[in-house]
Parts: structure tokens; sequence; C-alpha cells
């Protein structure tokens, strides 16, 4: 009977199922296989013992005199002696289960196990299925075209295959490729970051479940992992660019641009900003080819791109450099009002803003106090204002970053006294100019006094230029009447 199982599983175990019960025993290749062979009953009498594979013969086989035999194909390895082994510390509890090591695809199929106990025989199936995970290329370079590979030999029909990487299923399954008798589960992506980590391929057929897994880590520009990352930087502040390549991935000719507004799809390079270091004072690797502005302006904001050759194919990583600073203004309906705003240069990804008063303690410890929420801050310059005034900005991840107001001592007094010096200046102007027109009104009036005094020195002469015009009246007046 066991025979004819045998046979009838061989024949039969890539179409259908099979009829009788062959247990399915998966191994990841490499590791180890334990192939099941138990009896109910238990016997302290040595059994003969066969193991045997299909097409190839016996595995191993114990006499019940204890020699024991190792088919020829399972001797080859070296000193180790060979791979399988059937322990004998299990014979007493019945369990006659075949062992074998570091499997390859080859050991992939159907084995069967005879035992020869008293005058029973005990027979089991058992067909072993060898899962491999492979990549290709074993080392992808961010862009190429990568697949990821699911093998099971033998490939059982109606095989039931789930992709997962770093721990969670992988969104879009693996084609599973039947080939003549060739049958696969491939994955084929570009390279990004996103298929770097750990990818199993989980496999079941009636209940029984199989895994392997591979490792993929994708070579190019690790940081950013994305093309237009934002960068949030305060004015005045220094920032880095993170440009960073995978460990010991080191580019030729690594080169930094800023990119011109407007051009998405063919991006000019423009002019860098004057404060750009194409060198990160982090950065301490030949692959990390981060920059830095020391001084962010307003107007350094923008699109920058690093760029390097690997491997002949040239990475490029864009990223966005988002310029945040508080516009200060002193209002001048209400008196005595400083409206801070917070600006960013870009805030598509800000969900948020909070305003936080930064204060010290003698001892210079900081604390922060939550003032409120919004773009906007109004504070009150009779208050005591002086000190840092924060702008932190958040977005759907969290805090995006932040931006400071220094009010020190100083300029906080001389906010308020510009503040009123406004008001005082226009007064003092207004003063000054009536006291200049006063001046001129009793200039001339000195002046005037002088000149009638001098006149009254002189009485005859007043006459005199009194008649003369007291004459060319009358003569205008005669023509007049002509
Ligand atoms: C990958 O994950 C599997 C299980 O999910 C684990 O057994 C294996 O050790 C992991 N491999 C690596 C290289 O992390
Ligand atoms: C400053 O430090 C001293 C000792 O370290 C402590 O006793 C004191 O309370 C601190 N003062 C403040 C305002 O935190
Ligand atoms: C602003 O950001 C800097 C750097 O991340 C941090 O050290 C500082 O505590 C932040 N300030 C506030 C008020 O959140």
């Amino acid at each position: 009977m066991i025979l004819e199982c045998f046979i009838f599983t061989v024949i039969t175990f890539l179409v259908t199922e099979t009829q009788c019960q062959a247990t399915e025993v998966f191994a990841e290749e490499g590791s180890g296989a334990v192939l099941p062979c138990k009896t109910n009953s238990l016997s302290l009498i040595p059994a003969a013992i066969v193991w045997s594979k299909a097409n190839k013969g016996t595995v191993w086989r114990k006499q019940k005199s204890g020699l024991q035999y190792w088919g020829a194909s399972w001797l080859k390895s070296g000193s180790e002696g060979t791979r399988v082994r059937c322990p004998h510390s299990q014979f007493e509890r019945g369990d006659y289960s075949l062992q074998i090591n570091r499997v390859t695809e080859e050991d992939g199929g159907v084995y069967s196990c005879s035992v020869e106990l008293d005058n029973r025989v005990v027979e089991e199936v058992v067909i072993l299925r060898i899962i491999k995970v492979t990549v290709s290329p074993s080392v992808p370079i961010w862009g190429q075209d990568v697949s990821v590979t699911c093998d099971v030999t033998p490939w059982p029909y109606g095989l039931s295959v789930q992709w997962i990487l770093n721990n969670s299923p992988f969104e879009s399954q693996g084609q599973i490729i039947s080939d003549r008798d060739v049958t696969k589960s491939v994955v084929r992506q570009k390279a990004t970051a996103r298929l770097t980590g750990n990818w199993s391929c989980a496999v079941s057929i009636r209940g029984k479940m199989g895994r392997a897994s591979a490792t993929v880590s994708v070579k190019g520009i690790i940081q950013p992992s994305d093309d237009n990352t934002k960068v949030y930087a305060a004015v005045g502040s220094s920032v880095v660019l993170p440009c960073v390549f995978s460990t010991g991935l080191i580019p030729s000719s690594p080169v930094w641009d800023k990119l011109k507004p407007g051009s998405h799809f063919n991006p000019a390079p423009g002019l860098l900003p004057r404060s750009f270091s194409p060198v990160s004072p982090l950065s301490q690797f030949a692959w990390d080819r981060s920059a830095s502005l020391k001084e962010v302006a307003f107007d350094n904001e923008g699109r920058y791109r690093c760029s390097g050759i690997v491997q002949g194919q040239r990475q490029t990583r864009t990223m966005q450099l988002v310029v945040a600073k508080i516009e200060s203004n002193i209002l001048s309906k209400k008196k005595g009002s400083l409206m801070l705003t917070c600006q960013l240069s870009d805030t598509s990804e800000v969900t948020d803003y909070e305003w936080v008063r930064v204060t010290y303690d003698p001892n210079g410890t900081q604390s922060f106090e939550t003032i409120q929420k919004g773009n906007k801050l109004s504070i009150s310059v009779s208050e005591e204002i002086q000190g840092e005034w924060t702008c932190r900005f958040y977005g759907r991840g969290g805090i995006l970053g932040n931006v400071t107001h220094h009010i020190q001592l100083m300029s906080g007094l001389s906010g308020q006294k510009s503040t009123r010096s406004s008001y005082n200046t226009a007064a003092v102007v207004g003063l000054s100019f009536l006291l200049v027109v006063l001046l001129l009104i009793l200039a001339q009036m000195y002046k005037n006094h002088q000149r009638r005094k001098r006149i009254l020195q002189y009485p005859a002469l007043e006459t005199i230029v009194h008649s003369i015009s007291n004459e060319r009246e009358e003569k205008e007046r005669s023509r007049i009447k002509k």
C-alpha cells in the first residue's frame, strides 16, 4: 500500500492534491528541515528504517542489526560526513523523523519513510518544499529595476503567496509567473529606499505555512530618502542641507545646484547663495555630501539639488529649503501694541502655529510658556516684553521647526521709545515750527518798530514822502477819469 501511495504521490503531486495523506514540510534554503515519521506504538525492539526519495533511491536506512547506510548523493559533503541523520534517541518514542541540514533546492521533493516494527510496517510520505527568496541585482542602485523572487521547489498547485516587507504586508503583491515547469512569485519595482529591508515570502497550502526572507539594501542617496523633501530653517540661523549616500558609497563628481523657481521638469541650475558651503560641519565621511548655509536669508528659500555619480549612474536628490522669519510691526491704531507675524516661504505642509515665550531664570534655565495658537501674535509693549518670542510651526507629523524673535532689554526699551518717539517727534516738529514762526513774527515786528523809530526821527522827510505819494495817487485818479 505504501508503495502505491508513494508512486501515486510522485506522479500526481505536481498536478493534483494527493489522495493519501502526504505531510507538507516547508524549509527555507540553507536552513534545516525535519521530515516527520512517527508511529503510535512504542517498541523496544530495534526497527528496520528506510528513508528514500522519489527518483533518488535510498537516503538513509538502518537495518535491525543497527547498521546504517546513506545514499551515495548524501555522503558527498566533506569532513562533517552527511547532512542527513535520524537520531536514535528518539526511536524509543516511536519517532523516526529524518533531519536534513542546510537544505538546497535539489532537496525538494517527495520522501517516504518505512519503519518495520515486529511484524508491522509503518509508512509515511512527506513532501519537502524548499523556499528561496532572491534579489536581483543583489545590491540595487537607486532607480534601477529590482526584482525579488520567491521560488518554492516543488511549487504546488494552489499555493498562496504573501509578500511581507519589514513585518507589514507589501501593498502591491508579487506576480505569480508560471513558465512551463518553473513557477515563482516575482515583485518588480524601481529601487527606492522604500524597498530597503527584510523581504519575506510567506507561503501556505492546506494549512501548512512556510517562509523565507532576504534583505534588500538599495544603495544611493539615503538621506533625504525622497525628492522635494522640505528642510526648514529660521532666518539668520545655519542649516544643513542633507545629502547622504549609502555607507561606503563614495560618489564621484558631487555637485550642488540651486534650482530656478518654476522649472519643475527640466530644472535649470541657478546661483548658489553666498553663505552656501558645499560641506557640512557635521559630515565626517566621504559618502556624506551634505552642504550647509551659514546664515540663512529669506531669499535663500527654494529648491536645491545634490547629485553624484555612482557606478556610472547619476544619482540626484532635490530638496526644498523653507525659510521662516518673524515680522514685527508697531500697530498705529492700537497705541503701544506690537504685532509679530510668523512667516514661512512655503506653508503647504504647515498645519498649525504656536507662540511660545522663552524666559531664563537667574540660573540660566530655560522655561517655555505657550501663549497662543495662530501665526500672528499681538503683544502690548507696556508689559515686560524683553526676551525671546518663538513661533513654532507644526505639520501633520509634528513639529517642523521654530523661529525666534529677540526683544532685548535695550532694544525692548528703544522699541518702546521708538513707539513714543514717533509721536514725540511729531509734537517737537510742530512746536519748533510754531517757535520759528513766532520768532520770525517777532523779528518782523522788531524790524518794523525799528524802521518806524528811524522815520520818526525825520518828521519832515515823512511829510515829503507822504506828499509825494499823495501827488502820485491824484495823478492816477485823474488818469482813470480821462
Ligand atoms: C526577516 O524577518 C524574518 C521574519 O519576519 C526573520 O525571521 C528574519 O530573521 C529577518 N531577517 C533579517 C535579515 O532581518
Ligand atoms: C538655582 O540653583 C540653586 C541651586 O542649584 C537652587 O537652589 C535655586 O532654587 C535655583 N533657582 C531657580 C530660580 O531655579
Ligand atoms: C527651537 O528649535 C531648537 C532646535 O531644534 C530647539 O533647541 C529649541 O528648544 C526650540 N525652541 C522652542 C521654543 O521650541
